[in-house]
């Protein structure tokens, strides 16, 4: 056992760094693209903070070939990326060979570089013409019909495929917070939406496999971690409640449970949309599981009614527990051992890949033309240092994804906030390797040598 903050993985791990098709790809209408939910959302004034949109994002499609040379370069010999729903298939459920070329040019150029890929199928951007969104039980069988096209048009080229990413975002900050696409607030719909979103999982997962058998299928999700406000009951209840909404009706059906009470009584008029069959459909066998993190969250009891309707809400951080990173989000590296103790605790969780870690830090480029980016390094620092920890003591940890390759859209946080490794001026689309890139390169190289 090697000291609490040094790095160490026993090899073959899996070193990566991550992006979404939206969040870079821009080129939002080539090629008989078509719009997403998320394209619609960014024209709504007042939901993106800058009010920007992902019409160009890191103009990634035109340039795709500099950004993979750019991860070979860096010393990355995985990358995760999501295929664009409606960039490969048409209105009519066709497959757009335009939409394909790309994801074919982007496989071939991996391969070449010696890069292996890791696709998800669906990183938020549903396509817009899919009537009732989340809330219409035929998107889930539209989802399996797209699983089953990419299986046909890329699968030899895909080793390990996710069907969904963080399902608890499209579900939660879609359909009842409001601050996702489409931007609902009810309670209801978005456990609705959860419940569609897991049965597109389990039918997609049926539907690749029916096409081939020589692909890892997994989904990544974004569990809870939340400690109570304080040791008052209602609090902790309060943080109990989040844990249920974030991780039990997720995992639950993955592994063929039923929604805990709670949240079975919360979807309420909307219960019928939980059919007699669905539990068995999510609950196909994974051959990996994919966890995203970055912090833990607290809890308190809820006041108002709409956070009656949840029986949470949570305790938005101050930095006086933990610091901050610069989207306010607290740096807990602790928390990620924690949350793997948890789940392993609680579910018969497959090998996992931390899919995403990493953090918000807007250090611009310098006048020497670096990028000092301290408060990143740290935060990768720790976070390597504790997921060595668990690798260690026996967790079948097998891989790590930084979030992110490249500065990127951040959602409703517009291009305000900067997760990447490189930094991009989106003024000249500019790429420039920051310090936690040179850091993670020099780690690679090193970890790769002497595990
Ligand atoms: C998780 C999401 O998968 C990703 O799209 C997002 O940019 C990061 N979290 C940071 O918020």
């Amino acid at each position: 056992m090697s000291a609490p903050n040094s790095i160490a993985l026993p090899l073959p791990f899996e070193w990566g760094c991550a992006t979404s098709a939206f969040q870079i790809e821009g080129a939002a209408s080539l090629g008989g693209k078509l719009p997403s939910i998320w394209d619609d959302f960014c024209t709504q004034p007042g939901n993106i903070k800058d009010g920007s949109n992902g019409l160009t994002a890191c103009d990634h499609v035109h340039r795709m070939r500099d950004d993979v040379a750019l991860i070979a370069d860096l010393g990355f010999r995985h990358y995760r990326f999501s295929i664009a729903w409606s960039r490969v298939i048409n209105e009519r459920g066709q497959p757009n060979a335009a939409g394909f070329d790309f994801y074919k040019r982007l496989l071939d150029e991996l391969a070449r570089k010696g890069i292996t890929p890791n696709a998800t199928l669906f990183h938020w951007d549903l396509p817009s013409h899919l009537k009732g969104g989340w809330l219409n039980r035929d998107t889930a069988y539209r989802f399996a019909d797209y699983a089953r096209c990419v299986a046909r048009e890329l699968g030899d080229a895909l080793p390990r495929v996710a069907t969904l990413n963080e399902p608890w975002c499209s579900a939660f900050l879609g359909y009842d917070l409001g601050v996702f696409a489409p931007g609902h607030q009810n309670r209801e719909e978005s456990l609705a939406a959860a419940h569609h979103l897991m049965l597109a999982h389990g039918l997609a997962m049926q539907a690749w496999r029916g096409m081939r058998d020589d692909t890892a299928l997994g989904i990544v999700l974004n569990p809870e971690l939340c400690d109570a406000a304080s040791d008052n009951p209602a609090d902790r209840q309060a943080a109990r409640m989040a844990e249920l909404e974030r991780n039990d009706v997720f995992l639950n059906p993955l592994f063929g449970r039923d929604w805990p009470a709670e949240m079975q009584t919360q979807i309420g008029s909307l219960a019928t949309v939980r059919q007699e069959g669905d539990l068995a459909i999510c609950a196909q066998p994974l051959d990996f599981i994919g966890l995203n993190y970055y912090t833990r969250s607290v809890a308190r009891a809820p006041r108002s009614a709409h956070e009656k309707s949840r029986g949470y809400a949570f305790v938005p951080p101050s930095g006086d527990a933990l610091p901050l990173t610069d989207i306010g989000w607290e740096i807990c590296p602790e928390g990620l051992g924690r949350m793997v103790r948890n789940l392993t605790g609680q579910w018969p969780l497959p090998p996992i890949w931390i899919t995403e870690n990493g953090a918000a830090d807007n250090t611009e480029v310098g006048a020497t033309g670096e990028c000092q980016d301290t408060l990143r390094l740290g935060y990768l620092q720790s976070h390597l240092a504790e997921l060595s920890q668990l690798v260690q003591s026996g967790f079948d940890i097998r891989g790590y994804y930084v979030w992110s390759l490249m500065d990127n859209f951040e959602w409703a946080h517009g291009y305000t906030q900067r997760f990447g490794v490189v930094h991009v001026d989106y003024a000249t689309q500019q790429r420039t390797p920051k310090a936690s890139a040179h850091w993670l390169s020099d780690l690679m190289r090193r970890q790769s040598i002497d595990a």
